[in-house]
């Protein structure tokens, strides 16, 4: 046994030190972290006082909400903190509850997208049949399933993080405790097994991304056969406010996994994440209700009630 001493915290080194960035860099993360908020959280105070919003669609959006909301506040107030008062320690325990959140929204996000485009293929493709396809029995198990499959998959990556020890650099290159990045801090050595067995126990990201895929091809299809202007225009209207955030969702994650290793600088790898950290999750709500006139409606009638 070497003689080792553990790591009781991490130092998050952000995104900059520059020290003329700080507070330009609070203000604008304190901008886009208010507007997520008030946005999820508008979207689902929206989704449960409209009773024209309970459907299968809705339901969905207003989980969608949610978990963009959770994943946001697992990062976004912890790196405002480090741009106000420089506070860059985070201990050992709170590292690894950030990391866990994280992980787990983020998976439930990619099963809730799937379930989503699965809606709208049921919808779209499958008209007659979508109000026996889609019942609030199988909406429901399938949030359950998309929430269960997040924490599952997140308790395997971060027990095989932790499970590793940690000794000499305690020093994370990033602005948050994302798995790679704590993960070469470690001095364990790994064995390509118990590489495997994580690799083959966690869920994989592509699932969610080919039930998407299929979805949408099968959609793209029904659509182009249509005859009727106007089912045309319904069908695309239903789906283009899902299909937008999916195509920035996995635009993102492709950006990221498409660049040559080479070219994968420190600096391009973390404005990619401030991106998935924290504007997805504004991004989200704002392209539902810009784009969406029940939403719209919905909007306008509780103004008015209110005045
Ligand atoms: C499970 O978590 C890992 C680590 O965060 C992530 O790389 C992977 O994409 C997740 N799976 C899904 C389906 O999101």
């Amino acid at each position: 046994m070497m003689n080792r001493t553990e790591v009781t915290h991490f130092l998050l080194l952000g995104l900059t030190d520059n020290p003329s960035l700080q507070l330009p860099l609070f203000i604008t993360f304190l901008f886009i972290y208010t507007i997520t908020l008030v946005g999820n959280l508008g979207m689902i105070l929206l989704i449960l006082m409209d009773s024209r919003l309970h459907t299968p669609m809705y339901f969905f959006l207003g989980n969608l909400s949610l978990v963009d909301f959770c994943y946001s506040s697992a990062v976004t107030p912890k790196v405002m903190a480090g741009f106000l008062i420089g506070d860059k320690v985070i201990s050992y325990n709170d590292c690894a509850a950030q990391m866990f959140f994280f992980a787990a929204f983020i998976t439930v996000e990619n099963y809730l997208l799937a379930s989503m485009a699965y809606d709208r293929y049921a919808a779209v493709c499958k008209p007659l049949h979508y109000a026996t396809t889609m019942t609030t029995s199988a909406c429901t198990w399938l949030i359950i399933g998309s929430y269960v499959i997040g924490f599952l998959n997140a308790s395997i990556h971060i027990g095989d993080t932790f499970w590793l020890s940690f000794c000499e650099s305690n020093v994370v290159h990033h602005f948050f405790c994302d798995i790679p990045a704590v993960m070469v801090l470690s001095c364990s050595d790994r064995h390509a097994s118990e590489l495997t067995l994580v690799y083959i126990v966690s869920f994989h990201i592509f699932f969610a991304f080919i039930v998407i895929w299929i979805s949408y091809t099968f959609i793209f299809v029904t659509i182009l056969k249509m005859q009727s202007t106007a089912g045309h225009h319904k069908a695309v209207s239903t789906c283009t406010s899902h299909f937008t955030a999916v195509s920035i969702f996995y635009g993102t994650s492709i950006f990221m996994y498409v660049q040559p290793s080479s070219s994968h600088s420190m600096d391009t790898d973390k404005i990619a994440s401030v991106f998935y950290t924290m504007v997805i999750p504004m991004l989200n709500p704002l392209v539902y209700s810009l784009r969406n006139k029940e939403v719209k409606g919905a909007f306008t009638k509780i103004v008015l009630e209110a005045k």
